[in-house]
């Protein structure tokens, strides 16, 4: 007759079991911490909101008269068009405690556009009108940038927000 067969005996060396835990640890928190700055600081994923002619795009509106329309007190819409190499209008102003929606196009190659110290950071692909709102509410000066290479003067494409209090 057989012995009745024992359990493996799964020994964990107490370092490892250390690692394993602090591992699992470190996971919870990232995702946590990815919760917390996604959903509190407000990151939303930009939307592709038309379809647009890249040829025609800059002869017809809204992009043929790009820039900043008044839709209420404190709200706004910003219409931007990227081209090698500048941002049509290179400057905004609003009065602080603004929200802006920004609807961003290219007439030509993909660009890039980035709003230092908020959550605007578009990809502008040409056919594209990219869309994100966001909110100043604090005065000053938030500059813009292509941060997609597109060209020998790719380093001169900026712009900026001007917030007044
Ligand atoms: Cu436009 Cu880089």
């Amino acid at each position: 007759m057989n012995q009745p067969e024992e359990a493996p005996n799964l020994h964990v060396d107490p370092y490892e079991r250390i690692w394993m835990i602090l591992g699992a640890v470190m996971i919870a928190a990232i995702l946590v911490i990815i919760g917390i700055t996604g959903f509190g600081a407000g990151f939303a994923v930009p939307d592709p909101v038309a379809r647009v002619d890249p040829k025609t795009v800059a002869n017809s509106l809204p992009f043929s008269d790009p820039g900043l329309r008044e839709l209420a007190p404190g709200k706004y819409e910003a219409f931007i068009l990227a081209r090698t190499f500048l941002f049509q209008p290179r400057e905004i102003t609003v009065p602080a405690g603004s929200t802006v929606t920004f609807y961003v196009t290219s007439a030509d190659v993909q660009h890039g556009f980035k709003i230092e110290n908020t959550n605007v950071n578009l990809q502008i692909v040409p056919g594209q009108v990219s869309k994100l709102t966001t909110r100043f509410d604090t005065p000053g000066e938030f500059n813009f940038i292509c941060h997609e290479y597109c060209g020998a003067g790719h380093a001169a494409m900026f712009g900026k927000v001007i917030v007044t209090p």
